[in-house]
This record gives structure tokens, sequence and C-alpha cells, in this order.
């Protein structure tokens, strides 16, 4: 598969804060790639690095294989904190932004429609950004990063503070841009979000210190839970495994997926009905870096 983004040894301190440790990944072209980490981990350090605002102490990023400060055109980025003008219209911002590319004219009223129509922002055109909602600004960002047509596109934690239904119409608008070609790159604390990643890298302290892919990193670093029904406590301690005893089910621990049919089909006459649930990105999370991450919060 063809690399879009390569990144090795990369590297940043701000004063004494070691930010990023000397990170390499790379990104396939056409997929969907996860960025995760407590807050302060980081991963917005990471992609100003990327995108060309910060210079790295240490490291090499190539975007297209090339140096990302020559690629730029290449990239759209929505930055964790909305950079448009707050003042101006979606409108004017959209057309401030389309000038630096010199699209103006009628190829920007085309690009516009396109927008408008994809990101079904058609209300909120004329509205200055800062009377905008959260989810209508979310909105804008992502057309100011994408009015160039970026082949590959950023998402700092694009669905922050969202409500669900809002999560739901953004996630849309990315499948849908996906299933076009474009490259995403996504830093995210909904660990659902992450799980449907083709590629998932979590850092912790600047650090990489997990990836892989969804059910990799399920299979590495979560246990399966197969629930018994109708079973008997002194039948499932024969067994010799991790369990949690109710009045009407029984929870085993298993290392995997196979290992669980496994005992399912060795000892079909223990039970009456079964169900196997696997290992959560939640779970995952919490194995390697030892935080919980719910929704924008790490504890
Ligand atoms: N401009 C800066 N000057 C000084 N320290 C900085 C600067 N930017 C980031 N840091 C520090 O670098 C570390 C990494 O920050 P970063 O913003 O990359 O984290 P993050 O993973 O994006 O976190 P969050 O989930 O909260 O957005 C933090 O300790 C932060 O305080
Ligand atoms: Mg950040």
């Amino acid at each position: 598969m063809e690399k879009i983004i390569e990144i090795e040894n990369l590297s940043k301190s701000f004063g004494e804060v070691k930010a990023v440790k000397n990170i390499s990944f790379s990104v396939e072209k056409g997929s969907l790639f996860s960025f995760l980490g407590v807050n302060g981990a980081g991963k917005s350090t990471t992609i100003s690095m990327l995108c060309g605002l910060l210079t790295p102490d240490f490291g090499t990023i190539n975007v297209c294989g090339q140096s990302s400060e020559k690629v730029k055109d290449k990239i759209g980025v929505v930055f964790q904190s909305s950079v448009l003008d707050m003042p101006l219209s979606v409108y004017d911002n959209l057309k401030y932004r389309a000038s630096f590319y010199g699209i103006t004219g009628e190829r920007f009223q085309k690009r516009l429609n396109e927008l408008s129509g994809l990101l079904d922002m058609g209300e909120i055109l004329n509205r200055p950004v800062g009377k905008l909602s959260g989810g209508q600004r979310r909105k804008a960002d992502i057309a100011r990063a994408l009015f160039h047509s970026p082949s590959l596109l950023i998402l700092d934690e694009p669905t922050t503070g969202l409500d669900p239904q809002t999560r739901k119409t953004l996630w849309q608008v990315i499948e849908d841009l996906r299933r076009e070609g474009l490259t995403v790159l996504l830093t995210t604390h909904y660990m659902e979000e992450a799980a449907d990643s083709d590629h998932i890298v979590i850092i912790d302290s600047g650090e990489i210190i997990a990836e892989g892919t969804p059910l990799e990193l399920k299979n590495k670093y979560t246990k399966d839970t197969v629930t018994l029904y109708g079973v008997d406590e002194k039948d499932v301690k024969k067994l010799g495994l991790p369990y949690i005893f109710d009045d009407s089910y029984c929870k085993l621990f298993i290392e995997n997926t196979s290992k669980a049919a496994e005992l399912i089909g060795n000892n079909r006459e223990l039970f009456v009905d079964f169900e196997i649930t696997k290992g959560k990105m939640d779970d995952v999370f919490l194995a390697v870096t030892g935080k919980e991450l719910h929704g924008g919060v790490s504890r």
C-alpha cells in the first residue's frame, strides 16, 4: 500500500516539557488513522509539526513523499480550537480561505455549493461564526479545511463536545469523503470512533505505547468475556478460569475468541445458553495507559 504520511524519530520539546519523544509511524493512503492519548499526550503537537506549523527538534516528516512544508496544499486541517474569524460570516471566512489558494469567482461558487450541500450548511452561510452552535461551527471548520480539495484531512478532536446526533452527522460526512478516496487522520477521545479505524496509534507522555488495527489491539490487550446461562458454579470452578458468578449467569474471562469458542464447544453439557463478548477499545486504552478515556475527559 502507498504511504501518504511517513514520520520518523520525531521529537519536540517546549523548554523542559518533552511533548513528543522520538515517535515513528506511517499512514496508508485512503485509510482512517486514529491517534489516541489522554490530555497532554502530544497529539496536537504532532499535528502541528505534520502541517508545518511547528518545526520538529529532531526527525523527519514526509507527506506524499515530500517534506510537509512543500505539500501544504495537499493537507486540510481541522484544528482542536476553531481558527475561523468569529465576527465574520461563514461565507466570508470561506471566501477569504479560498483566495489563499487562488480559488475565486465561479470556481469559488462551485466549490461552495458542493461543500454546502455535503455539510448541509445552507442555513448558516450568512451567519457570523461567533454566533453558531458548536456543531455548526465544526461544519464550517471542516468546510474550511476541505475547500482546496486536499488528499489528506487531519481532524484534531472534531467531535468533542458535540451531541450524539451531530457527531453522527459529521461522521456520515467523513465516511462519504473517505469513499471518494480521502485519507483521514483523527484524534479523538471517543473510543468508539476509533474502533472503525484501519490503524490506531496510542501515545502517552509523548511516546507511542501501542499500535495496530482495532482487532490486533483488542486481541493483544483485552480478554473476551464468555457469559454462560443456566450453569452450576461447581462446574465453572473446574474450568480453572477467572470468573464472576451471579444467580442467573456466570461471566468467564478468556484470552481470545477462538479460545472462547473452544471452551463453548468442549463444554456444551454445562450450560443452557451462552454469549461471547469481545474486549472493547476502552479496555485496550485502559490496559495500555492505566487511564480511562471518556468523551473528552481523561481520568
Ligand atoms: N506551545 C506550547 N508551549 C509550551 N508547552 C506546550 C505547548 N504546546 C503544548 N505544550 C505541552 O506539550 C504537551 C503536549 O501537548 P499537546 O497539546 O500536544 O497534547 P494533546 O495530546 O493534544 O492533549 P489534548 O488531548 O488535551 O488536546 C503538554 O504537556 C502541553 O502542556
Ligand atoms: Mg490536543
